[in-house]
């Protein structure tokens, strides 16, 4: 078996360059992927960042051979895509967006059935799926058929499912969208404990908390190529680490609140909102509140937050995340000016 020679060094599990893709023909054409480029070094975790209609799910599919490019190369696991998906499906693991368990089944049965067609051993596959149930909160639940658990529990197996197995690369497409915080905590564990074995990872998200838990490295998806990519920790420096939001009864105090903090007076809709980045210290932001109480102003609320995905993109792109709702209408969700962000 000849590897194709890993572009980008011997440590390199996937690497893309230049993916396009475009939904349709004629006037129904859709493009999405405009010349994606990507790397994920073996045994890394690459998130990959973006709002609904992005080109997550697509790039995934590309990646995990389902779909065709119309145009670019990617190896994965050291093989061609095209020329050699076979080995490349091998390879891999793909947990998609949609639920894909059989619900006649048992939780249980669900988990042996992947194990063995996975080649696991009768009493391996027995034990990685005991492992599993108690991981993901099902062992109650093991014996009782699918088609009795409820959104999130079926949801838990099917990402159980993708986990039985620890192949060289894995791709879940957005593992923890739809789930509680306990089972997004517990999802978390049982991804790091696959990856300290050795898999590497590639995911997408919607949340940049999730890239930030569980990524070495983000890859934000914008206008159908990567418009930033760096470690979490950069991207946070990049986008500030806490904001300070007020909310004030009238635009006066508004005006008068963003004056005595130094930051642009709010305006259109949000103009009773002021916000203020913070280097998310107690002094940082004692020190602003106590600006605050000298203006003589109470708000009527107040609070902290860690940015969002729509903060980063407004500090990465310049504008608000883009929502692609249907073929060809990208919606800008704009709901404040960039500057204000950066002040
Ligand atoms: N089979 C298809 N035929 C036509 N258009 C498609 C098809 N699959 C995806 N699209 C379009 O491609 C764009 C990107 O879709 P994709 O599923 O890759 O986005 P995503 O980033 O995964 O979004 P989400 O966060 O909602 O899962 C969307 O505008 C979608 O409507
Ligand atoms: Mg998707």
């Amino acid at each position: 078996m000849d590897r194709t020679p890993p572009e980008g060094g011997r440590d390199v599990v996937v690497h893309a360059t230049g993916l396009r893709k475009a939904y349709g023909r004629g006037r129904d054409r859709v493009p999405v992927l405009d010349g994606v480029d990507l790397t994920l070094r073996r045994g890394e975790v690459l998130a990959l960042l973006g709002p609904n209609g992005a080109g997550k799910t697509t790039t995934v599919r590309i990646l995990s051979t389902l779909v065709a490019p119309d145009a670019g190369r990617a190896t994965v696991a050291g093989f061609d895509l095209v020329r050699d998906a076979a080995r490349v499906r091998e390879r891999i693991s793909l947990t998609g967006q949609q639920v894909a368990i059989d619900l006649r089944q048992t939780g249980r049965e669900n988990l042996w059935m992947m194990a063995r067609l996975a080649h696991l051993p009768r009493r391996a596959a027995r034990t990685r799926a005991d492992e599993l149930l108690e991981a993901f909160g099902l062992t109650a639940a093991a014996g009782r058929q699918v088609g009795t658990y409820s959104g999130g529990m079926r949801r838990r197996l099917d990402l159980a499912a993708g986990l039985v197995t620890r192949p060289e690369v894995m791709f879940l497409d957005e593992p923890t969208t739809g789930l509680d915080p306990r089972s997004r905590q517990a999802m978390w564990e049982v991804v790091r404990d696959v990856v300290a074995q050795g898999t590497s990872l590639f995911l997408t998200t919607q949340y940049l908390e999730e890239a930030d838990q569980l990524a070495d490295r983000v890859a934000l998806i914008d206008g159908g190529r990567v418009a930033a990519a760096g470690g979490p920790a950069e991207l946070k420096r990049q986008v500030g680490q806490v904001r300070l939001e007020l909310e004030l009864a009238t635009t006066d105090d508004a005006g008068r609140v963003a004056a005595a903090l130094g930051v642009p007076v709010p305006g259109g809709a949000d103009a009773r909102t002021v916000r203020v980045a913070t280097d998310g210290t107690l002094a940082g932001v004692r020190e602003l509140l106590a600006g605050v109480e000298r203006t003589g102003v109470a708000p009527r609320r107040w609070d902290l937050r860690t940015p969002t995905l729509d903060d980063v993109f407004l500090a990465l792109t310049g504008h608000a995340a883009r929502t692609t709702t249907r073929a060809g209408t990208a919606t800008g969700e704009q709901t404040r000016p960039a500057e204000e962000v950066a002040a």
